[in-house]
């Protein structure tokens, strides 16, 4: 793979009006290496500090099978910041932590986040949210005028995380907390301004190291804006003595879990919650628009769950009657991911397509791109949720993993699917998407 010239590195090809790739436009970058080198890629970033990409299949399956607290080099910056501020956070947090203090929290956290039956007890309240969001859509819209969905989707994605995560309503669909200074707002445009800078400060020289560059210092500032709406929120909540149910109240009460823990996870949930479902929405939508026949059979489907758009959704019927649904947002998850693949930092000396790879190499699969890729999907640019009908077997289960896979796999997986397809099922059921 690629060393850069003189060996210095291929950093330089990353850099705004220099290089050919862009920190936007990751799959370009990840599509032109596997042309360029093969299936198993090692690019010398800065000397030192390789990364190795994989695209097969089988080695994807090689590294996500690793027991043992699989470790990710991530949010680095984030974890510097929160290593500032211990009177709040006792570890770094779910994202960027490794090892056992990442496995004390996630065995406790996952309890609620992940197991089925606690997701389908947030059904109800996901789908009156939601149902509020197409009055609030209808309310925007004017007769012949586009909507801009993604903005209105992150208010969504807003209202969602901070009532299961903190029982409370943030109501970002009104007209007050539609103003660029309300908290609505500026939370939206924290966690977005927040992930924005991950990228950027986790590769390269990371001089946020030794001085303030204008990523941390970006960064910074939005953090500390979450860090605060994390903790007035955190407040009400145990005022209200957790009145309602909300993943924080059943936080506070594990004994398992100090103050300090729970402070980090809801930090964590705020940063993590919004713009991923978001961005992971956005597609779908865009997809179904330009698939009519796609939008009938998800009609028929949602009238068959939802006989009048008046009741409510049930949990059962999310479980057992939505086949085509679940195919719709697996194919668009295939083609439009919201990150490229995943990355460990290996635990023990391995060997991928070959190549003895070394205990301490950042190792980062492509799933996205392999996804695209003609010999794993016949027709693969094509949006056909039949394929997850009727050929499912036939495919690689090591290929389609927008969640992640294995213990770091996203602890949020099966809440975020269900708030998307409540979305597509609600969206469908009245409305057409043109
Ligand atoms: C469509 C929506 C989402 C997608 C596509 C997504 C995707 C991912 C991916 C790819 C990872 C890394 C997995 C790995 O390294 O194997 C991850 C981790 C994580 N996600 Fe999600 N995510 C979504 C929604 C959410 C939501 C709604 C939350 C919280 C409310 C959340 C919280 C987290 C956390 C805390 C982690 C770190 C887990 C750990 O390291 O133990 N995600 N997510």
């Amino acid at each position: 793979g690629p060393r850069g010239p003189f060996g210095l590195g291929n950093l330089y090809n990353y850099m705004p009006g220099i290089g050919a790739y862009s920190w936007l436009q990751l799959h370009k970058a990840g599509q032109d290496k596997y042309e360029k080198y093969g299936p198993i890629v090692r690019e010398t970033m800065v000397p030192g500090q390789d990364i190795v990409w994989l695209y097969d299949p089988k080695d994807i399956a090689t590294l996500l099978n690793e027991r043992d607290c699989p470790q990710r080099r991530s949010h680095l910056a984030l974890a510097q910041y929160r290593k500032q501020r211990p009177h709040l956070y006792k570890t770094t947090g779910l994202l960027p932590t490794n090892g056992p203090d990442w496995w004390r929290l996630r065995s406790q956290l996952q309890k609620e986040l992940s197991a089925p039956r606690s997701v389908r007890n947030f059904v109800d309240e996901v789908d009156t949210v939601t149902q509020e969001f197409l009055n609030f859509l209808e309310q925007s819209a004017g007769v012949g005028v586009a909507i801009d969905l993604l903005p209105k989707l992150t208010r969504l994605n807003l209202e969602l995380t901070c009532l299961l995560t903190f029982g409370t309503r943030m109501d970002s669909f009104s007209p007050a907390e539609q103003l660029a200074e309300s908290r609505s707002t500026r939370l939206m445009h924290a966690a977005e301004t927040t992930n924005s800078c991950i990228l950027p400060t986790d590769q390269g020289l990371q001089l946020w190291r030794f001085v303030e560059t204008p990523s941390y210092r970006k960064l910074r500032q939005a953090q500390a804006y979450m860090e605060s709406v994390a903790l007035q929120l955190l407040e009400q909540n145990v005022e209200k003595d957790s009145m309602r149910s909300s993943l924080i109240s059943s936080y506070i009460q594990n004994p398992q879990l100090d103050r300090l823990d729970v402070v980090g996870t809801a930090a964590d949930l705020l940063l993590a919650g919004i713009d991923t479902t978001s961005y992971a929405s956005a597609f779908l939508l865009y997809h179904v628009a330009r698939h009519p026949q796609v939008q009938q059979k998800l009609h028929e489907e949602a009238v068959k769950v939802l006989p009048s758009a008046k009741q409510p959704l049930q949990a059962d019927a999310l479980r057992t009657e939505i086949t085509y649904t679940r195919a719709v947002l697996k194919e668009s998850l295939r083609l439009n991911p919201i990150s490229i693949g995943f990355g460990r930092v290996l635990n023990q000396d391995t060997v991928l397509s070959g190549y003895f790879v070394p205990k301490g190499t950042t190792v980062v699969t492509q799933n996205m791109i392999a996804c695209r890729q003609p010999e794993h999907f016949p027709n693969p640019l094509s949006f056909q949720p039949e394929r997850w009908l009727q050929q499912r077997n036939a495919l690689n289960p090591y290929l389609v993993l927008p969640f992640g896979h294995g213990m770091r796999a996203c602890i949020a997986r099966r809440l975020a699917e269900q708030n998307m397809h409540v979305l597509l099922l609600r969206l469908l059921r009245n409305y057409e998407l043109i």
